[in-house]
């Protein structure tokens, strides 16, 4: 343990514990949401109002996690979502986050905005299974490298987050005057030269950054072009509507991941939770469907399978396990779920995925 305090027990620990030993500026970027940050909270509160149904007489002595994404096989259904900068928790960073994924037996998605390059990140949990999480630059011939480099180190899917044409006025940054400390940089950006983003100007460094070379003027189009583009299967980060969800899989998408982007872009953007389940009817099994947000329990995994969720991702949570303990952290954290989900599994008399039903949960009274 890099500090003195007590192992942590849960998640909002790992919380406490990551705020003692990070810096000021690289906690607030990671806590920290959109304006009033109204749907961060909402996003954790929406979980917390959901109530479970748990059957019993059921015998639970064995319990099976494992499930499959996009035809791969993990050990439980969470992923950690990709977050931008991680070695600003850790110096082993996006590394030892593909590696604690990797032995768990989940999946990485792995940010553009990594510290690591994506084929740094790949060598070094080779048998991982992971995704890339694509940011489209204005210029295509970037976005185009960006896909064919995530192919090449055999990344298995393309991740392509659409809720972020602009970032989030996210006013801890802007206070913070948010950005990189010397030594670290967009990596996977190095060769197009958009790898630098420091720290100390006036405002959000982070801000500046993508107004630059983002591109705003994303469309369906835009998803149709990397559809063709690529072989890997397209995930689409950041849909929060069921009309959405249905043009998603018009475009060809395979998976959707219901997110608000952790409450970082539109603040009052509605919670994961409440939208989750008539996202999942849209999609009618056209298209996997994801969510993440507010996920802090194992509990919060199985409300979010009942309302028809494949998966779940993860994002604050392993940050906080990689700024306490790096590697260890991280695997920490994604345990802690795991067994988490697993006790909630047996409590509620569902030995499997599969018998976790739309059932399984309902509002608190
Ligand atoms: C510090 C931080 C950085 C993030 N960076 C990215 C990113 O680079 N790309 C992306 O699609 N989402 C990014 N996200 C959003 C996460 O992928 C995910 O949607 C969100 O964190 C889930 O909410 P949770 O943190 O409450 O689990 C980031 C989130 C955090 C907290």
């Amino acid at each position: 343990m890099t500090n003195q305090l007590p192992e942590p027990l849960n998640i909002d620990e790992y919380a406490r514990s990551a705020a003692t030993c990070l810096p000021q500026m690289v906690y607030d970027y990671y806590e920290g949401g959109a304006e009033d940050e109204v749907s961060v909270l909402e996003n954790r509160r929406a979980w917390q109002r959901m109530a479970l149904k748990p059957r019993v007489l059921v015998d639970v002595r064995q319990r099976d996690l494992t499930t499959t994404v996009l035809g791969q096989q993990i050990a439980f259904p969470i992923l950690t979502a990709p977050c931008g900068f991680n070695a600003l928790a850790h110096p082993d960073g996006e590394l030892a986050v593909a590696r604690a994924a990797t032995a768990a037996g989940t999946i990485q998605v792995v940010s553009t905005a990594a510290t690591y390059s994506l084929e740094e990140v790949a060598a070094a949990a080779p048998n991982g299974i992971r995704w890339f999480q694509l940011y489209c630059y204005r210029d295509r011939g970037i976005t185009r490298s960006l896909v064919e480099r995530a192919a090449a180190a055999g990344y298995r899917a393309l991740c392509l987050t659409v809720d972020a044409p602009f970032v989030g006025r996210r006013e801890r940054d802007i206070r913070n005057r948010f950005g990189l400390p010397p030594g670290l940089r967009w990596k996977n950006l190095e060769a197009h030269g958009f790898d630098k983003m420091d720290a100390g100007g006036d405002g959000s460094a982070l801000k500046k950054y993508i107004e630059n070379i983002w591109d705003a003027g994303l469309t369906w189009e835009a998803v149709e072009w990397l559809r063709d583009l690529s072989p890997l299967p397209l995930v689409l980060k950041g849909i929060l509507t069921a009309e959405d969800a249905r043009l998603a899989v018009a475009h060809g998408a395979r998976g959707i991941v219901v997110s608000n982007h952790g409450g970082r872009q539109l603040d009052g953007a509605v919670s994961t939770a409440s939208v989750l389940r008539e996202i999942v009817e849209a999609v009618a099994g056209q298209a996997e469907v994801y969510v993440d947000g507010g996920i802090r329990r194992g509990t919060d995994v199985m409300k979010a399978l009942a309302l028809g969720a494949r998966a779940v991702l993860i994002g604050r949570p392993y940050l906080w396990g990689l700024a306490v303990d790096g590697e260890v952290g991280v695997a920490r954290v994604l345990e802690l779920l795991r067994a988490e989900l697993d006790l909630s599994m047996g409590l509620s008399g569902m030995p499997t995925l599969a018998s976790i039903s739309h059932n399984t949960v309902t509002a608190h009274g």
